[in-house]
């Protein structure tokens, strides 16, 4: 008969075997032989100081010391299992067991350390072949570019560039451009006053009066710039760009008019453009004209831009009218000349399909990047 006491002594037994195969898989105390223990443990630690030398990243140096000094690394097993020893031989065991923990714990840190100061784990995360951020670039403004384009195609044909204040006198924005004072043709131009006496000019037609009187004929000239209107809605802004033209010497006709804004037309949009020559008014030009160019949207059908006409007004123009000559001391009899006048924000939403002039002045980089 077996009594409980021995049953529970062999069940403890059991038990311990039992625990000691399971947790020790990778270092079986049980397997030594009294006196292998110095060995085994020289053969450990000689096989992890082989295993560090070949560790070339911090990862690797960091999966060693889990794998020998870890919470279930093998000398922390063996360390824990010592007990499973003959007495005789455990505190030696222990001792040296130690020792090995100590080397190898700072061989692990040595190791971490050397590979940091040698820059190794640095270059190890930097793909240097990866291509570099390149930064957003700006552009010119679409109604710089637009501006600079009428300007460059003027001055390939022989005009010079020139400019002028964007306060005027009302003498410059009107009287000195044949607006009489109280003449209906002021109320089209919803002037803002600085005084009685002093607008922000409305156009750019007071360079034609400005250049008149710096220079005499001949004149040959573009001058772009701001212009200010109290106006605001789809297709009006309260501040927008003109470019002005003037061409006046002697014999200069309206088929210069038309040669000159024909072969513009045909290089701002393309040789196919149509245009057509409108009758029409301005107090400074006799006679006036307005130029069209055929819908660039519907191409004539007649469409919501062209609001069904098929036409799309990109200009005003005229013969200089000899009342600007008698102003600036001109010979009215000897020279002739012409003149017109643009708005670049609608020439560049013809041309680039825009149908809000607000857009150009919203400053969003989604639109603006597109030009
Ligand atoms: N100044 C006129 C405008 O702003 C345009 C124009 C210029 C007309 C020159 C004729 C000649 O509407």
């Amino acid at each position: 008969m077996v009594d409980v006491a021995t049953l529970h002594f062999f069940y403890h037994k059991i038990d311990r075997i039992h625990s000691l195969v399971i947790r020790h898989q990778t270092f079986d105390i049980c397997h030594f032989k009294s006196g292998d223990v110095q060995n085994e443990l020289d053969k450990i630690h000689q096989q992890a100081l082989e295993a560090l030398a070949g560790a070339e990243t911090d990862r690797e140096i960091e999966d060693l010391a889990i794998r020998y000094l870890g919470r279930k690394g093998i000398l922390t097993q063996f360390l824990r299992n010592i007990s499973q020893l003959p007495t005789e031989e455990r505190p030696a065991a222990g001792k040296k067991a130690n020792a090995v923990k100590t080397a190898l714990d700072s061989a692990f840190k040595l190791a971490a350390e050397k590979l940091a100061s040698s820059g190794a784990a640095a270059d190890a995360k930097i793909d240097v072949s990866l291509p570099g951020r390149v930064p957003a670039q700006g552009t010119l403004h679409p109604i710089t570019q637009v501006n600079q384009e009428i300007c460059d195609i003027f001055l390939s044909l022989g005009f010079d560039i020139g400019e002028g204040p964007e306060v005027e006198s009302d003498w410059y924005n009107f009287e000195a451009l044949n607006f009489p004072k109280n003449h209906p043709a002021r109320d089209m131009q919803d002037t803002f006053f600085v005084s009685d006496d002093v607008v922000l000019r409305t156009h750019t037609s007071p360079l034609q009066i400005r250049t008149m009187e710096k220079q005499p004929p001949p004149v040959r000239i573009v001058t772009p710039g701001k212009v200010y209107r109290c106006d605001s809605d789809l297709t009006h802004t309260p501040m927008f760009h003109q470019v002005e033209g003037l061409l006046v010497d002697e014999n200069i006709s309206f088929g210069d008019l038309k040669g000159i804004l024909t072969t513009f037309v045909h290089q701002m949009f393309d040789e196919q453009t149509s245009l057509r020559f409108r009758p029409s008014f301005f107090p400074f030009t006799e006679p006036s004209a307005e130029v069209d160019i055929l819908c660039v949207i519907c191409r004539g059908e007649g469409c919501r831009v062209c609001s069904h006409t098929g036409w799309l007004e990109i200009l005003g123009s005229g013969m200089v009218h000899p009342a600007l000559y008698e102003n600036v001391g001109y010979e009215a009899d000897r020279y002739t000349g012409f003149a017109f006048g643009m708005g670049v924000e609608r020439i560049a939403m013809l041309k680039y399909g825009i149908d809000d002039i607000r857009r150009f002045f919203e400053n969003d980089v989604r639109f603006l990047s597109q030009f």
